[in-house]
């Protein structure tokens, strides 16, 4: 009898152990989360970023510079890049192929990661410097990032059309086209780059103007992928369905 009383007894001090880790310890008063640790700050603020509930920050919270390194590095955002692409193709294999229908991507922090340059400007915590980040675009090195090369890969294969749009200026065009190639992005049908005498207010407007004058050419734009929301939203996003790649360390209106 004693010992069922033992065994009784110290099973319950686990189970209260066990819910407790999860703050569920159901004798507790649970009245919140407690105390946020930075982790989770951090992570719900980079939730908050990609559902756009956070928009036109200039740099990121200065404690968050460690859990955006650990979540660029640690595997996370390879995983959610993976699931966006793959999203992007699950919905592609389903179409029927057009002559005219394309896909577009954006460039920087979608095809090609730009991870490199923010690694050495604390992802995202310093303000941008659009001198540094474009002799950093001037060297062509920027790896591809893996998961969307896959993905576009795929949409190649099944006979979309790719379309490049960004927001690089027109003098970046060779340095582009090589970093492309380099990359492993063999094909495109269009690289469309800015025109620095095209005036728009923003990002968002460009790229719908943009996607307004790739229609008017006859194209079908079925599907959009980008790291920024100025890539996704706006007018003439067509009959596309459009895919958010994670981007925690920067935001382009
Ligand atoms: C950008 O960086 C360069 C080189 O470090 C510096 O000279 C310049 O002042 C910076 N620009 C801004 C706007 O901070
Ligand atoms: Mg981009």
């Amino acid at each position: 009898m004693k010992m069922k009383v033992l065994v009784f007894f110290v099973a319950t001090i686990l189970a209260a152990w066990e819910c407790h880790a999860y703050d569920m310890f159901p004798l507790r008063m649970n009245t919140g989360y407690g105390d946020r640790s930075t982790e989770m700050k951090c992570a719900s603020w980079r939730l908050a970023v990609e559902a756009h509930n956070i928009f036109g920050f200039e740099t990121i919270p200065k404690e968050c510079v460690e859990p955006t390194k650990e979540y660029i590095h640690g595997g996370q955002y390879q995983s959610d890049s993976k699931t966006v692409n793959q999203q992007a193709y699950f919905y592609a294999r389903e179409l029927e192929v057009r002559e005219n229908d394309v896909f577009l991507f954006s460039i920087d922090g979608t095809a090609l990661s730009n991870v490199p340059y923010y690694s050495e400007h604390g992802y995202g915590v310093e303000k941008f410097n659009s001198t540094l980040y474009d002799e950093w675009v001037n060297k062509g090195v920027a790896p591809a990032l893996p998961e969307t090369l896959y993905n576009y890969n795929k949409l190649v294969s099944l006979g979309f059309k790719i379309v490049f749009l960004s927001g690089r200026l027109q003098d970046k065009e060779e340095v582009t086209k090589a970093n492309l190639k380099a990359a492993g992005y063999n094909t495109w049908h269009r690289l469309i780059l800015k025109d620095p005498k095209f005036i728009a207010p923003n990002a968002l407007e460009y790229k719908s103007a943009m996607r307004e004058k790739l229609m008017r050419q006859g194209y079908r734009i079925v599907g959009i992928i980008g790291d920024q929301w100025s890539d996704l939203l706006g007018h003439h996003t067509g009959d596309s369905r459009t895919f958010k790649l994670p981007n925690p360390m920067y935001y382009i209106e």
